[in-house]
């Protein structure tokens, strides 16, 4: 029906490249197979009991039941603000400055919408979380992209970085209103320090744009290494907002509590085009959810080193089966390098293969773009006993294939 109106907007979208991944998954298990599934950042874990609880007391009283605030409760937006202060040592307005999300994507996507102009320019990292380009595309913008490089320590490389950016911004008209930063970074795992904060924000002020920083993993770091924040930097609240989220941090991905914090223009941008579209979040997970930033932290702690654990099992058994994989140092991934004797068939026949014959699922990493493709994203969701299973699996794939 109706062949003359189309929906031009859905059409900017592709295909999705893991749906396919999924569907066999799908079949697979409809079939009664087991499937060792590493392809999702779906944290595994139960939510700490404490926010569970409280949860369930504020949900017993009938004032939390109606309709929330847009923007998020107050107590919740003070939460965030005193995390920063105590993580980063710095200072939002809670009403200006911070906007609480159903989860930082839902965050991220209606920013976006509320900062773009049709037509816009933003130059995001490839390969990259795949929301943080079409969230552009979806408004009527493009996207300019920057491939990522690392040294053998999963470091940005800088030089490479901001030789790309220069260039990308003396090369594309109209010139780019915002640069999307992403560490640590989905899929790569790459990490930066605070001076890559302080190139940029430098860099942005002069060329005039402004920056979105997603921190999802922020405490979810190995070893000595801590997550900066671009607030870190002075001045960077006059050209930039990070995004955050408490589903990787306390195993809250479907609770979808998210926020996102920094310039005011931008933050109000936010709560603005959110005053129009939701009521806000439910008011008993909110209230949890403060309860998850304010109390006792010692939770992260157990999450962090399970996701070490497992990164250490991942890579002792893989590498027995003949696959050397590079260890992360943040997030709840490994970025894995296709071997050689099969980079020729490309990273989704590569998983569709291994899927199909080993019953292990990775995401290919051409699903993130094409800077993406030579590589696979494992997450690490599956516990030491399906780690070693998997590791199984692969080495018989290997022998056989
Ligand atoms: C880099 C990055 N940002 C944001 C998100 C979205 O998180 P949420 O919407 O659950 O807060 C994810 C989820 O995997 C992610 O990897």
């Amino acid at each position: 029906m109706f062949n003359e109106i189309e929906f031009e907007k859905i059409k900017r979208l592709p295909k999705y490249v893991f749906a396919s991944i999924n569907e066999i998954k799908l079949q697979m298990r409809q079939n009664g197979e087991d499937v060792i599934d590493f392809s999702m950042g779906n944290p595994d874990g139960a939510t700490p009991q404490h926010i569970i609880d409280k949860l369930c007391e504020s949900a017993q009283k009938p004032k939390n039941h109606g309709y929330s605030v847009s923007k998020g409760i107050y107590k919740l937006r003070l939460a965030v603000a005193n995390w920063y202060k105590r993580k980063y040592n710095v200072d939002f307005n809670p009403d200006t400055e911070v906007c609480i999300s159903m989860g930082s994507k839902e965050g991220y996507v209606h920013l976006v919408q509320a900062i773009t102009n049709p037509g816009d320019n933003a130059i995001v990292c490839s390969p990259a979380y795949p929301i943080h380009y079409y969230a552009f595309i979806l408004n009527g913008a493009n996207v300019v992209n920057i491939p990522i490089k690392w040294d053998n320590e999963m470091n940005l490389d800088y030089e490479s970085y901001f030789s790309d950016l220069k260039k990308s911004i003396q090369n594309t008209y109209p010139k780019p209103k915002f640069v999307v930063v992403n560490f640590p970074h989905n899929p790569t795992t790459v990490v930066v320090q605070k001076d890559f904060y302080e190139r940029l924000v430098n860099i942005a002020k002069k060329e005039r744009f402004y920056i979105i920083s997603d921190i999802a993993y922020a405490e979810l770091c190995f070893d000595d290494f801590k997550t900066p924040s671009i607030f870190e930097v002075e001045g960077a609240k006059d050209v930039a907002v990070e995004t955050y989220t408490l589903s990787k941090t306390y195993n809250m991905a479907g609770w979808r509590v998210g926020c996102v914090v920094g310039n005011p223009k931008m933050i109000g941008a936010l709560q603005k085009i959110k005053s129009w579209i939701d009521y806000g979040m439910h008011t008993p997970t909110q209230i949890a959810a403060t309860i998850a930033l304010d109390g006792p932290q010692d939770c992260i702690d157990e999450i962090k080193a399970k996701y070490e654990h497992r990164a250490k099992v991942l890579i002792e058994s893989f590498k027995n089966a003949g696959w050397e994989l590079s260890k992360p140092k943040a997030s709840m991934f490994i970025w894995g390098k296709i071997p050689e004797k099969y980079q020729e068939m490309g990273s989704l026949e590569f998983c569709k293969r291994i899927l199909q014959e080993a019953k292990v699922a990775f995401s290919p990493g051409i699903g993130f773009g094409d800077n993406g493709e030579g590589y696979v994203r494992i997450a690490l969701i599956e516990n030491d006993k399906r780690i070693r299973q998997a590791a199984k699996n692969i080495k018989q794939f290997f022998r056989n294939s």
